[in-house]
Formats: structure tokens, C-alpha cells, sequence
């Protein structure tokens, strides 16, 4: 992870970090309730940071030149990739501001249900934590995945904490709120095609409207939960076995509940029936919804005609990733 260069003048990063994105296959929202989930990596978008020496006494820089962004790391008391440095630091045991300038980029789309903000606070916390004279060898997972779950708490109160888990063990993970995750084997490998509705969709907001919801009808919001919960315990079983056959159903049905809880949107569901339509097995949205991104699960020889058709129907992206293997 450290880089070492002598040459004078040359940038030298004390350390670089990078993190997948994350979908969630089945579960979202009733995992804020205690129901079980099911997410996985996505290494086709990554988020990176970089820790490079700065000029004695310059203090310490953020910038994130993609999104416009650069701060100075006092003056952002509630700034989100500030609070993962701080944290980090603290968990370095580093109390002096070190004079460093940290940069962060992402291919994640924001506010898109694919844990861009977990996965940028878990580069940061990684690359911190590794340029930290205090600390010893690699940051260990349980430190990073604590510092993104705080930092997530920011971007929305109610956390789950499986965003942070499936992009910090970057491994498929079985969760249930206040559980240890469980990393479970793909007995066989499926394909997705996730795509982009380009519509950004804070996930606070979703979550706290869901909640508002459930306050009014509570029993009928967590029967659906419990429906989606089902859903997820057959779904881990089928994966787990390798039989695949009715994966695609189980996403038709999650994503029915989804809309019950009203969390889906019109440029969701187009697109899910467009890519239904060309052949794939089910399709559902992914994450927090009311847009971002939904994923579709497609046959090996399926998947150009589903591409071709979200992107025809207005996709802002469609991309295709392997679920195990
Ligand atoms: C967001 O990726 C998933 C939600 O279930 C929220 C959470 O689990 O914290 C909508």
C-alpha cells in the first residue's frame, strides 16, 4: 500500500486506497427494520484516495476534483469525507493535523443506491489510517467498517450498516442489523445488468419517508418487511445451492413489495419492464430507489439485448457485472 519515491519534486503518496460499489440484491429497507439482506460487491466502479506528503505546516487538504470539492480539514466540522479523515486519525491515534493533502475520486454514481458515500469514506478511513506513522501494517476491516458506519450515520439516521459492511469485506455478505455479517460462497456464478435511471436519490430521504410511513401503519409496513425478509432467506437459500431457476421470480416479488412500500418511481419501473421485456429473468431496484439505480438479473446470452434495451429506454448507464466466480 505505501508508495516510496526519492526523485525531488515528484508527488509521494504515503498511501492509496480503493473500494467496490455495492448492490443490494434483495432486502433493502426492511433491513432497516431487522430483516435479513442480501448485498454484493461491484468492482467495475470503484471509489480511490491518495495521501500524499504536503509542505510542512500546510495542514491538511481534501479535495475531490470530480465533484468540485476542496477542503481544508478544520473548517469542515460536518463535512462527511472530513469526519472519515477525523475519525481515522483518531483511531491512528495521530492528534496533530498532519500536513497532507488527500484525494478522493469515484466511477460509484452518487445518490444511486450503489454505496458511493460508503465506499469514499472507506477509502479515506483505509488510506488515513495506512499513511499514519502510529499505525502498524494494513487497517484492519473492523476499524474501517466503524469509521463508514459513523460516517454514514450522517447521510441518514437509521443506517442499516449494510452498505458499509458489503463495501468494506468487499465480499457478498448475509445481513441482519446488530448481527455480525455472514460472508456466504455463490455456488454458481449469475450475471446483472445494473442500470442508471440518472435520476439521484438521497437514501436518508427514502429511509425517513419509509419511516413516517410505517409510523402511521405499522402492521401493514412490517408485514411487507416480513414478506421481503422471506424473500431474502429463499433467495440466500437458492444462491447458496446453485439453483438458480427462480432467482429472477424472487426479484419480481421483492420488487412488488418495494412498490408497495412506495419507494419505487416511474423511471424504476420503465426500465424494469423494458429490461423484463428483452429477456431478463426479474428485475427490481436496487438500494434506497425513487431512482438511482435497479438491477436486472440475465441470462449469459440475454444480457446485450437487456443492455441495448435499457439503454434505448433511457438508461443513463448500464453496466454488467458477474455475481461469483
Ligand atoms: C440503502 O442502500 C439500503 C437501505 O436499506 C438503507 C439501509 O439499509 O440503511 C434503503
Amino acid at each position: 500500500m505505501h508508495e516510496k519515491d526519492a526523485s525531488v519534486g515528484k508527488r509521494v503518496d504515503l498511501a492509496n486506497a480503493t473500494a467496490p460499489g455495492k448492490v443490494i440484491l434483495f432486502g433493502e429497507h426492511a433491513v432497516v427494520y431487522g430483516r435479513p439482506a442480501i448485498a454484493v460487491p461491484v468492482t467495475i466502479v470503484q471509489a480511490t484516495a491518495a495521501v500524499a506528503a504536503a509542505a510542512a505546516g500546510s495542514g491538511c487538504t481534501i479535495s475531490a476534483p470530480d465533484v468540485g470539492v476542496r477542503i481544508r480539514l478544520p473548517s469542515a466540522p460536518d463535512n462527511p469525507l472530513a469526519l472519515a479523515v477525523r475519525l481515522a486519525l483518531a483511531a491512528a491515534g495521530v492528534d496533530a493535523e498532519p500536513d497532507w493533502n488527500i484525494s478522493v475520486s469515484s466511477t460509484i454514481p452518487i445518490a444511486g443506491g450503489m454505496g458511493s458515500g460508503a465506499a469514499v469514506s472507506a477509502v479515506l478511513a483505509r488510506a488515513v489510517l495506512a499513511s499514519a506513522p502510529t499505525f502498524r501494517g494494513c487497517p484492519d476491516a473492523e476499524t474501517v467498517n466503524r469509521i463508514v458506519y459513523a460516517v454514514e450515520r450522517i447521510h441518514h439516521a437509521t443506517p442499516s450498516g449494510i452498505d458499509n459492511t458489503v463495501v468494506v469485506y468487499e465480499q457478498p455478505v448475509w445481513f441482519v442489523r446488530g448481527r455480525p455479517p455472514e460472508i456466504f460462497d455463490i455456488a454458481k456464478p449469475f450475471h446483472l445488468v445494473i442500470a442508471d435511471t440518472g435520476i439521484a436519490s438521497p437514501t436518508g430521504q427514502v429511509v425517513a419517508d419509509v419511516r413516517a410511513a410505517r409510523q402511521k401503519d405499522a402492521a401493514r409496513y412490517d408485514a411487507i418487511f416480513d414478506a421481503i425478509g422471506a424473500i431474502a432467506e429463499r433467495a440466500k437459500r437458492i444462491i447458496a445451492s446453485g439453483k438458480l431457476e427462480t432467482l429472477g421470480f424472487l426479484m419480481r416479488e421483492n420488487q412488488r413489495l418495494l412498490r408497495q412500500l412506495e419507494v419505487s418511481a416511474p423511471s424504476l419501473e420503465r426500465l424494469i419492464e423494458s429490461a423484463e421485456d428483452a429477456g431478463a429473468a426479474g428485475a427490481k431496484l436496487s438500494g434506497g430507489g425513487r431512482g438511482g439505480n435497479l438491477i436486472a438479473v440475465v441470462k449469459r446470452e440475454k444480457i446485450g439485448l437487456v443492455r441495448e434495451a435499457l439503454l434505448a429506454e433511457g438508461a443513463a448507464r448500464a453496466i454488467v457485472t458477474q455475481v461469483g466466480g
